[in-house]
């Protein structure tokens, strides 16, 4: 089991360009680090705000070692805390998702509020102050109807991130949006894996029957990572979509940590079904048009999206350990949609239950694969794997700026080397 110190050693002769070395996909120590310095320090996409439409509503969530409860107010706001209560520390609440008035510990039943403040606590005597045993605050966010938290002490900017969520998701109404369905999936592989698995389409002709009916393989349909270029057509999509108030230019933030671009589907398909027609017939978009494509927005290190004119694809990757990981598909439709009126569920569905099972056992062939001492980093292609290079050149900068708290520069610094 590597230190953070080795990691950091062997994360600097990383070769560009190529898959990494055997331990950033196995190794325990490597896990360990990963946790500490990326997924406890970053912002990490929980859940859609929709899901918890009314005050009580809450939502647990667990990352690494920390448990994490997602509740609504009174005042409608979104907060989260530590699942862990302030006398000895159970924890708060057992079930993943319920509503309740009041937080209420299961061991000795402190109450709290909603807002975490401590209501109430049986005979603590007269020099207790329950103003000092609030619930301790998780940093949280809503952008545009996708909650996020941070369990670090001091949480990296979100602003910038927020605003360009905005913009994007203006036409996308996730807060009048309900989740149809939703399916999680342990796939037996590193998280990086499955990133690397999820930022290319070159496995895609060979893997994913369905959803090659309707998703364009060819990268620069999407818009290539590493210089923006892309096909005509993808900029004759851009035009149309953007002429009627939904943008839809690829945007990349500065340290690659985020990303938006909006790409046509082929021909005339309108949604992820096996026929290209739509899946919802009451939209939770306001384009006026059906073949908008798909808005594809990834978030590192804990979500992907796909925003089509009629329905929202959330992806959600949570670590287990150094070879498992959780992936949580939620499906959100129009709030009013109608099931067997509106929309057919498994219509809906049935490419991405599919092609998250056929990327399972890529990315479990691909862990198992290089788990054998034979095992070398091989090359990515540059016409096809832009977006895996943009995905290591990103992780290897988060890891070397959170291991040496060096500034946003670290990832060119490390290029060089
Ligand atoms: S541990 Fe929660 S009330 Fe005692
Ligand atoms: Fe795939």
């Amino acid at each position: 089991m590597l230190n953070e110190s080795e990691v950091l050693a062997r994360l600097l002769r990383r070769r560009p360009g190529h898959s990494l070395a055997q331990e950033f996909y196995c190794d325990p120590g490597v896990f360990r680090t990963d946790m500490e310095q990326i997924w406890y320090r970053d912002w990490l996409f929980v859940l859609p705000a929709c899901e918890i439409p009314k005050y009580g509503d809450y939502v647990v969530h667990e990352i690494g070692n920390y448990s994490v409860v997602i509740v609504r107010g009174t005042d409608n706001e979104i907060r989260a805390f530590h699942n862990s209560c302030r006398h000895r520390g159970s924890v708060l609440c057992k079930s993943r998702k319920g509503r309740n008035p009041k937080i209420v510990c299961p061991c000795h039943q402190w109450t709290y509020e909603l807002d975490g403040k401590l209501l109430w606590a049986r005979d603590m005597g007269p020099d207790f102050n329950p103003a000092e045993h609030g619930l301790k605050q998780v940093h949280c966010r809503n952008a545009s109807g996708m909650v996020y938290i941070c369990v670090a002490d001091e949480a990296p900017d979100f602003a910038e991130f927020a605003a360009g969520t905005a913009r994007y998701l203006a036409m996308h109404d996730l807060e009048n949006s309900k989740v149809a369905f939703e399916s999680t999936i342990i796939e037996k592989g590193n998280w990086k894996l499955v990133w690397e698995n999820n930022r290319e389409c070159y496995h895609c002709a060979g893997n994913h029957p369905s959803l090659c009916r309707t998703f364009p393989e060819d990268p620069r349909t999407i818009g290539n990572d590493a210089d923006g270029s892309m096909a005509s057509l993808q900029a004759d999509h851009l035009t149309r979509c953007e002429s009627v108030g939904a943008l839809s230019a690829y945007h990349i933030s500065a340290i690659g940590d985020w990303r938006f671009v909006r790409t046509p589907l082929l021909g005339t398909s309108e949604s992820y079904t096996m026929d290209g027609k739509v899946a919802v017939t009451r939209p939770n978009s306001s384009i006026p048009f059906k073949d908008a494509g798909a808005l594809l927005k990834f978030r590192y290190p804990g979500t992907w999206n796909h925003f089509l004119s009629d329905p929202v694809i959330l992806f959600r990757v949570t670590p287990i350990s150094a070879t498992e990981t959780e992936v949580c598909t939620k499906w959100l439709v129009h709030k009013d949609a109608v099931e067997g009126v509106d929309y057919d569920l498994k219509r809906l569905t049935e490419v991405w239950v599919a092609t998250n099972d056929e990327d399972r056992e890529v990315v479990e062939n691909n862990q198992r694969g290089i788990q054998s001492p034979a095992y070398q980093p091989g090359p990515y292609s540059e016409t096809h794997e832009g977006g895996l290079i943009q995905f290591s050149d990103w992780y290897a900068g988060a890891l070397v700026r959170g291991i040496t708290g060096a500034g946003p520069s670290a990832p060119a610094t490390l290029a060089a080397e």
